[in-house]
């Protein structure tokens, strides 16, 4: 037999190496490679290739079974975000950064899901029961009938899950699991890979609801191996700006749910509240309308949302300028720039540019470009925009403005909190008529002349 060697894993995509390497030959990344004790289970394909496995059940894809009612928590943001409740026998991973209000949410969860007539058990390997006691206590959630278990080896859990039977568990956290088949410390690849397929298992078998937590890198990725994502039916992040009250639940993928849904939180000092209405809290801080800040009617998931977004625009005493960009991708800041230079002649050398959506929320959607150029150019001529008016209109290379979808959505929700116009892409499905004016614009140039003059 082999003698048994450590092998190297990349955190980020999963790879085994022969050797430590600095860079994963496998995904590209940099100091992602950590040594690993041997999977001493691990079946070596010869062995599954020699021995004959069981002809497995095929069915044809008109079974006609019912889908399975999903639970409603009565937390509206999360239910929403779920893809409309949660789905018997899923298995659901929530990641984001320490102390964001992972384990306040999902023990918030754990009672709404309770009190609806789920049996919930929250299984804690990081606190002590005291201390999730005291949390219950202080978020007026001590009467929720949730069974509390303080552990971390996932074959006792396992075999306590068997018997109890549970609708939804609650995981806190998957990395400090520990699967005793697997030779290594907890936390690492092998073992949170083995804790998170076995509790995913678990679901399945058992149609029980499996929502774990995952701690996140500093590059922002739920520690671990990338297989862990693909796993799961479902991930979620939990996020927001340290100084912010704001947290913003993203389903990043959803087998039974549109991915890229955000329910809206808001961390009080007891516990997270709801935020019905995200809008109008993300400008709830807007004064007179200020050179430099551009109101975006978005799209997050379902909903539309509307953000502002904030440039300044400096003399820059470095010979490279500073582009920063907080909530927004610094690579589409600078195609921004870029063709804002090349097509409507308006350079941005020797300036310092920085941007940030307001409320801490990221924007990710193209159709933030039109948006993001305004306010770039109000602050660099430092006139404010409009008043009333809200913006959006993917740009492309060329200059020329391009449509966005839902464009009835963005003017209702425009409309809702008071605005009365809209500069939009030419083209636009406008739907039915809203009570907000809309100018529709072919290209960046012409927005400029429009509204700035010659630019
Ligand atoms: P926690 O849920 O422990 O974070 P995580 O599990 O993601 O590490 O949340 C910790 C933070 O939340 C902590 O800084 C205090 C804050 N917090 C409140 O502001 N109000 C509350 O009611 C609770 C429970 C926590
Ligand atoms: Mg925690």
């Amino acid at each position: 037999m082999a003698r048994p060697t450590t092998s190297f894993t990349c955190t980020s995509c999963g790879a085994v190496h022969k050797k430590w390497a600095g860079r994963c030959d496998a995904c590209g990344a940099w100091n992602s490679i950590v040594e690993e004790a041997p999977l001493s289970a691990a079946p070596s394909a010869k062995s599954l290739g020699a021995a004959r496995g069981k002809t497995v059940p095929l069915s044809d894809l008109s079974t006609g079974e019912p889908e399975p009612p999903r639970a409603a928590s009565g937390m509206a943001e999360l239910d929403r975000v779920l893809g409309g409740g949660l789905v018997p026998a899923s298995a659901i991973l929530v990641g984001g950064d320490p102390g964001i209000g992972k384990s306040t949410l999902l023990l918030q969860a754990a009672a709404s899901f309770a009190r609806a007539g789920l049996r919930c058990l929250y299984v804690s390997g990081e606190e002590a029961g005291a201390q999730v006691r005291m949390r219950a206590e202080r978020l007026g959630l001590a009467d929720a009938p949730v069974k509390l278990a303080n552990e971390t080896n996932l074959r006792d859990i396992l075999t306590t899950l068997d018997a109890e039977r549970p609708d939804l568990v609650i995981i806190d956290s998957i990395q400090t699991m520990w699967a005793d088949m697997v030779d290594s410390a907890p936390g690492s690849v092998a073992q949170v890979r083995a804790a998170a397929h076995e509790l995913t298992a678990f679901a399945k078998r058992r149609g029980c609801a499996v929502m774990m937590v995952g701690h996140v890198t500093k590059e922002g990725q739920i520690a671990g191996p990338r297989v862990v994502e693909h796993m799961v039916d479902t991930v979620l992040y939990f996020e927001g700006e340290r100084g912010h009250q704001f947290r913003i639940l993203r389903a990043v993928k959803n087998r039974f749910g549109p991915a890229d849904e955000i329910g809206v939180f808001e961390m009080t000092g007891e516990g997270l509240a709801e935020v019905a209405n995200p809008s109008a809290l993300f400008l709830s801080d807007r004064g007179d309308p200020a050179p430099g800040a551009a109101v975006f009617a978005g799209i997050e998931g379902t909903r539309p949302v509307l953000t502002e977004i904030q440039a300044l625009v400096v003399p820059s005493p470095l010979g490279t300028p500073r582009r920063t960009a907080v909530g927004l991708d610094t690579g589409r800041l600078s195609t921004t720039l870029a063709v804002l230079e090349a097509r409507c002649g308006i350079p941005f050398a020797g300036l310092d540019v920085f941007l940030n959506v307001a409320g801490g929320l990221k924007v990710t959607e193209p159709a933030a470009d039109l948006a993001v150029a305004a306010a770039l150019l109000s602050a660099r001529e430092d006139a404010a925009l409009p008043q009333q008016t809200v913006l959006f209109g993917e740009i492309s290379l060329s200059g020329a403005l391009r449509p966005v979808g839902q464009t009835e959505n963005r003017l209702k929700e425009a409309r809702k909190l008071g605005f009365t116009q809209a500069i939009a892409p030419a083209r636009s499905k406008l739907g039915v008529s809203t009570g907000v004016e809309v100018r529709q614009m072919t290209d960046l140039a012409a927005f400029v002349g429009q509204i700035f003059g010659a630019g």
